[in-house]
């Protein structure tokens, strides 16, 4: 595998915001169409072939204004078979397509025919699992407030894959209110957009292969519920660098990579200002030396250059102490600071930036314990289950449309797993510890000190949670305002395509047949 490539050799992409391709007056509808191509990662490393939206890696940014309703229509133009190692020998995939997409909306509040359900994906020729999703035409109503979202393939049963391959892009919702706090916008707002990737020495992506007949390859190493790759990919380019001014910046961090998650610093000392998470702005301004970004988590951040005229900046990912020293993922992308200033930087770094209401001072309808768990399954192989029950088994987790309910992720395996729930978007209570070992031998939760409360810069809104091992993590939502049916699974992609995925449908009381 290749990982003698040079660093920050190659400009940071900025990835371009698509046009409609229709608008009338109150709707804009655009046409995506998802493709194989190829497309050069790195100054020393062949055009790697890849699968995007729009011929883009990653996808082009979908930039809209709250309020404004859009049409997507997602076009699978991908060929019949996968590039990547398929495992043939679970959930009865063999039945199926190898090639299958379906396009989600992360964060969105979307109708459910719009979330991109993973059961109603199709081919190229426009096949359908699921009666009950008969479009690809996706409509979007963005009457949430600002916010970073992504939409990336939630295929079933290879998602993992179709994200590899690079089905992902970020998508935009702008609302007048943020528009007020004079953010650095324009040219001074940039999205990064991250992930791990490695190659073979011919410059294709590599990924572990799957056995077609489990029994005869395992234990095969390679196959883990997880994958960390061997280089940072910013963009679309490896370990890249951009140049800019000495003035403040925004940038919209996204983790798009499938297990990893970051510890950004930068090796300047100097600070992040996070100023909004997941669902949108937080409440006040948060000052952080590092950035915890789980999985899908997004980080709207300031980093402000103005006192480092001429220097470079590296943003730096902590592998932490146990980390192999050969190791060069602890290298992210590299800052210039050598563009000349070339209007006066009227931004700001707002102290207070929303209003968020508390949900805890809403009626409580129900509180649900979800153990995380690890299992094996009959061949022996690693299985991570949400509440000890698999994605075909029958839906448990059923809200009432319009109620209030709290979650609790216990985390019962020894790794931090981020919890997403598609729809809505949610606040976090606590976290409370609890004795791992007790747990283990004799299935009983112990806590071993009391509830913490999240951390600064979760509170806000949020859809992705970091739930790490032996803590049970309290998170509190309200269910709409659709109702119907929808996910909630880890976002670590290994996990959530090897059954760490279950059902969730929001019931309307009032039309129940
Ligand atoms: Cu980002 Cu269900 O996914
Ligand atoms: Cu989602
Ligand atoms: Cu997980």
């Amino acid at each position: 595998m290749n990982n003698k490539l040079e660093k920050f050799v190659d400009a940071l992409p900025i990835p371009e915001t698509l046009k409609p391709s229709r608008k009338n007056k109150n709707e804009a509808y655009y046409e995506v169409q998802m493709t194989e191509f190829r497309q050069k990662l790195h100054r020393d490393l062949r055009p790697t072939r890849l699968w995007g939206y729009n011929g883009q890696f990653p996808g082009p940014v979908i930039d809209v204004n709250r309020g404004e309703p859009i049409h997507v229509k997602w076009k699978n133009k991908l060929p019949d078979k996968h590039f990547l190692p398929i495992d043939k020998s679970f959930h009865d995939l063999a039945k199926l397509p190898e090639v299958r997409t379906v396009t989600h909306l992360h964060g969105g509040e979307s109708q459910p025919e719009s979330d991109g359900y993973p059961e109603a994906w199709y081919t190229r020729n426009f096949r359908y699992t699921g009666p009950q999703f008969k479009t690809k035409v996706y409509h979007y109503s963005n009457h949430q407030q600002g916010a970073t979202l992504w939409y990336h393939d939630h295929a079933m049963g290879i998602t993992r894959l179709n994200v590899y391959a690079g089905l992902a892009g970020i998508y935009i919702i702008r609302d007048e209110q943020e528009e007020r706090l004079k953010l650095p916008s324009g040219e001074y707002e940039i999205p990064l957009i991250m992930m791990d990737r490695s190659f073979n020495d011919d410059g294709e992506l590599f990924y572990p292969p799957q056995p077609d007949d489990p029994q005869e390859n395992w234990p095969n190493p390679s196959i883990r519920p997880f994958f960390i790759g061997e280089t940072n990919v910013v963009n679309g380019k490896i370990w890249p660098y951009v140049e800019v001014e000495p003035r403040k910046y925004r940038f919209r961090i996204l983790n798009a990579a499938n297990t990893r998650a970051y510890q950004l610093f930068l090796d300047s000392g100097q600070s992040f200002y996070q100023i909004g998470s997941d669902g949108g702005l937080m409440r006040r301004t948060v000052k952080l030396d590092n950035l915890a970004v789980e999985p899908a988590e997004r980080f709207d951040v300031i980093i402000d250059f103005s006192k480092h005229e001429g220097e470079t900046v590296t943003l730096k990912n902590d592998l932490g102490q146990d980390a192999n020293p050969d190791d060069q993922t602890d290298d992210v992308m590299q800052f210039k600071v050598t563009l000349p200033l070339t209007s006066m930087d009227r931004s700001r770094i707002p102290r207070y930036l929303k209003r968020i209401p508390s949900l805890s001072e809403n009626k409580v309808k129900r509180i649900r314990n979800l153990k995380l768990i690890g299992s094996t399954d009959k061949l022996g192989r690693p299985l991570l289950l949400l509440d000890n029950k698999k994605w075909m088994d029958p839906v448990t987790e059923t809200p009432e449309l319009g109620s209030t309910e709290v979650w609790s992720f216990v985390n019962c395996t020894n790794f931090t797993h981020p919890i997403h729930i598609h729809l809505i978007q949610f606040q976090v209570v606590d976290r409370q510890p609890f004795d791992l070992d007790r747990y283990s031998e004799e299935g009983s939760i112990i806590f071993t000190g009391s509830a913490k409360p999240p951390h600064p810069n979760e509170k806000s809104w949020k859809d992705t949670v970091a739930a790490p091992a032996g803590e049970i993590t309290r998170v509190i939502a309200r269910f709409g305002p659709f109702s119907g049916d929808y996910v909630w699974h880890c976002h670590i992609l290994e996990h959530e395509d090897y059954d760490m995925m279950r059902p969730m449908r929001v019931i309307d009381t009032d039309k129940r047949e």
